[in-house]
Parts: structure tokens; sequence; C-alpha cells
């Protein structure tokens, strides 16, 4: 490959005022590690970590704000209180090894335990305290189903105003912007999406009005923050509970969504694909990045198997994934079609050729190894043999012990390995 070629992923990128050293992006990942929503010294080791390997953004896993209802697991850490001395820890040690950091504001709103990730322990029994647009709880591929009440006007602005709050504390301990979680099927997206979102007030009916919510978020953010406090919007098409789902049939119908939020003050997008290189809509190559930046003009961030042939939840389920090599992403960075690039280094270190290999050889930057991916993968492995009894006390050397407990655990009680998102179904292994 061209050295030509990697120089322009590793060009700086200007988002406002904040300097980005490159356009590799590490995409978030929920790690349920922070008990009582409070970040350990272990979670500023992985992220001091992850900017010491070179990636030029980091976006935190999903993030807790103080609001009821917001989480499934009490270890997703908070963006607010007590926890924010461990953050400008975090913020800090990723700062000293020359890496941006923004955390991910989320409310998961009437999304149930997500059979396929494992996510969240308990049954899927609604919480006293979840809430969402319309009290509808999409169902997996079937129509949303009845459940709660719809949210009131006054949750509405106490909602709108925990966000703020977590941003305003967010940029009072030096993260260098934040993104909204609106994708997935999660809070947000629920009030984007039609079908769970079926209110009859100013926060329902058209794309303009389902977007309202977001773009009052928007608006509060802005208001407690800075003017050139950077707000990045991650939206999808598709839905934890549908796959197939899509917030936009058309580039009219996208643009009709994203529009307000530019209007609002979003600065980027990040789309959330499971396959990057698929075009959004018949008719053009350009990926769900591609036609954000296209129809609103303001920059974007791609995701979804970047250097793989194969995307996260298929190979969650035990399908395999081969490097593919960069060349398409250079390619279509280079053409302006998007402006960075997430990728989860921990999948695609598993194979041979990577994104950071190729990138590593070539340019001096260090292999962004995600070593928790890796950890909980070996750790699904022995505890389904040592479930089966195939297990020595050799193969067990190189575990993380806590690690392979917890995995052990999980499958005995459930049948599959889970932690935060990432998750090993023990079939994949032939185990329990
Ligand atoms: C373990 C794990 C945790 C994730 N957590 C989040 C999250 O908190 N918020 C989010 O928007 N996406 C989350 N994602 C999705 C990733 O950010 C990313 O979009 C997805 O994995 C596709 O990229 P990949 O193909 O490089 O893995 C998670 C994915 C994984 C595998």
């Amino acid at each position: 490959m061209a050295s030509q070629n990697i120089d322009c992923l590793l060009e700086p990128f200007k988002l406002r005022n904040l300097e980005l050293r490159n356009r590799i992006v590490m995409p978030p990942m929920t790690r349920c590690f922070s008990p009582q929503g409070i970040p350990t010294q272990d979670v500023v080791r992985y992220y001091a970590k992850r900017a010491a390997h070179g990636v030029g953004l980091i976006v935190t896993e999903g993030v807790a704000i103080p609001f009821r209802g917001c989480i499934h697991d009490e270890a997703v850490p908070s963006m607010f209180g007590a926890a924010m001395p461990a953050w400008k820890q975090v913020v800090d040690a990723v700062h000293a090894e020359g890496a941006a950091i923004m955390p991910q504001l989320w409310h998961v709103g009437l999304n149930l335990k997500p059979e396929l990730e494992g996510l969240f322990d308990g049954n899927s029994q609604l919480r006293a305290d979840q809430i969402g647009p319309s009290g509808l709880a999409d169902g997996i591929g079937n129509p949303p189903r009845p459940l709660g009440q719809p949210m009131t006007d006054r949750d509405i602005a106490q909602v709108i105003e925990a966000f703020a709050e977590s941003a305003f504390c967010a940029y009072e301990a030096g993260f260098d912007g934040v993104q909204l979680h609106g994708a997935h099927g999660y809070l947000i997206d629920q009030f984007l999406w039609a079908s769970t979102n079926v209110r009859k007030d100013q926060y329902g009916g058209d794309a303009a009005n389902r977007s309202r919510f977001a773009s009052d978020i928007v608006r509060a953010i802005r208001r407690r923050t800075a003017p050139d406090f950077p707000i990045v919007f991650r939206f999808s098409q598709w839905k934890l509970s549908d796959y197939e789902a899509e917030l936009a049939a058309t580039p009219a119908q996208l643009e009709a969504v994203l529009s307000p939020l530019v209007d609002a003050g979003v600065d980027m997008f990040d789309a959330s694909q499971r396959r990057y290189w698929e075009p959004a809509f018949e008719g053009s190559h350009l990926n769900l990045a591609g036609w954000a930046k296209k129809l609103t003009g303001v920059p974007s961030s791609t995701v979804g198997s970047v250097s793989l042939d194969n995307d996260a939840i298929r190979t969650l389920l035990g399908e395999s994934a081969q490097s593919t090599g960069i060349e398409r992403l250079i390619e279509r960075l280079q053409s302006g079609e998007f402006d960075l690039a997430g990728y989860r280094a921990g999948r695609a270190h598993r194979n041979a050729q990577t994104l950071f290999a190729a990138v590593a050889t070539q340019s001096g930057l260090a292999c962004l190894c995600s070593e928790y991916d890796q950890r909980l993968l070996l750790a699904g492995h022995c505890a389904s043999q040592a479930l089966s009894s195939h297990v020595t006390a050799s193969s067990l050397s190189n575990i993380d012990a806590v690690m392979l407990e917890f995995a052990v655990q999980r499958i005995a009680a459930h049948g599959q390995v889970g932690c935060g998102m990432a998750h090993v179904p023990s079939v994949a292994f032939g185990g329990a």
C-alpha cells in the first residue's frame, strides 16, 4: 500500500477548535467495570493505554446521566457527581498521551435486555423506572408492544436537563466534547424512530418533530457548555431490537431527521453501521456517514468492520471474520466521503493483518490492541472447556482468573459469556 494513502489516515483533523492528531477513532464500547458508577484506576489505565497506542479520538463507553432508568447495570460509569474526580484522571491521562476524549452520554429508554449481547443481568421485565417516548418497547423484528406510560412533559424536560448537566460535568472535567448516543434503539433513537414514537405533541409526528427531543438536548448542552465545545451525534439505521430497521428509507428522510440537529448545534455525525462499505441507499455508493456529511455539510465519522469482512454481531454469534486491508477505507477517506474512521481493534487484532498492523509497520504507531476483547474471548473459551472438564491447569495459566470465574458463572447461568456488550456464545466453542 502506498504510504501516501496511510498518510491520509494519519493527517490531523480539526473539529471546531479541537485538533485531532489523526483520523482514527476508538468507538464507544460498554464495559461495566465501574462499580457504583465510579471509574476505578483500571479504567484510567484502560483509556490511557489506548491513547498511548496512537488513537486520535477516544469515545468512551456509554455513560449514565443523572436521571432514573438510564442504564441497566450499576457498573456502567456515571458522568456526574462522585464519578467526576476519576473521570478527571482519565481525561488527564489520555491528554498526556496526546489523544482527545469525549464521553458518550447514554439513556437506554425502554430498551429491554438485549437478548443478543447478554448485556444485562436479571430478566427481561421492564423495571418501574424505565421510560420511553410513547410507552412502547421495541420487539425483536416485531411491532413495538405497549409497556409503561409515555413520558410526561416534565419527564422530557428533566431528561433534557440531565443530558445537559452531564455534558457540563464533562466540560468541567476537561473532556474535549461529548457524543450523544442517538443510535441503536436507545432513548434518543426511540424518539427519532416513528414506530416507537407515536406522540401527538411537538415531540412526535413528522421527522422534524421526532428530532425535537434530540435537538432540545443539543441546545441545552450548548447553553451549559461553550460555543466551541464539540457535540457529536451518533445515529444508526439498525436497532438492537431489529437489525433490519430503518430510521430513514431515503436520503430525503435522513435529511429531515439530521438537519434540525445541525440547526441545533451538532458539529459532527458518527454514523453507526455494521459494515461501513455498504451503500446506505440505492443509487449511490455513499455509506451512512457519507450521506450524513453530504446532506448536512458537517463532518462525519464512519465505523463498522473496518479491515474485516464480517461484522461484529455475526462474529459474536460465532462466524469468523477475515482481514481485508484498508485500501477501500483509505480511498473513501481520501475522496472526502467521511472524515474519521472508528475502529474496534480488538476484533481485528485476532486476525493477522489489521488496520493497525498496516499502519504500525509504515508509521511507527503501536498496535491498538483491545486486550479486553481478547481476555474475554480466551476466558469464554476456557470457561466452556472448564465446564466440560476438558481443561488443564496449564491451559488456564495465561487467563485472568477473575475474568475466567466470571465467564464460568455466566456460562453456567445463561449458556453464554457476557460482559459489557461483548459476549462469547458458548456454542461458538462447543461448550455448555
Ligand atoms: C463490546 C462492545 C460494546 C459496545 N458498546 C457500545 C456503546 O456503549 N455505545 C455505542 O454506541 N456502541 C457500542 N458498541 C458498538 C461499537 O461502538 C461499534 O459501532 C461496533 O462494534 C461496530 O464496529 P466494529 O465492527 O469495528 O466492531 C459496542 C460494541 C461492542 C462490541
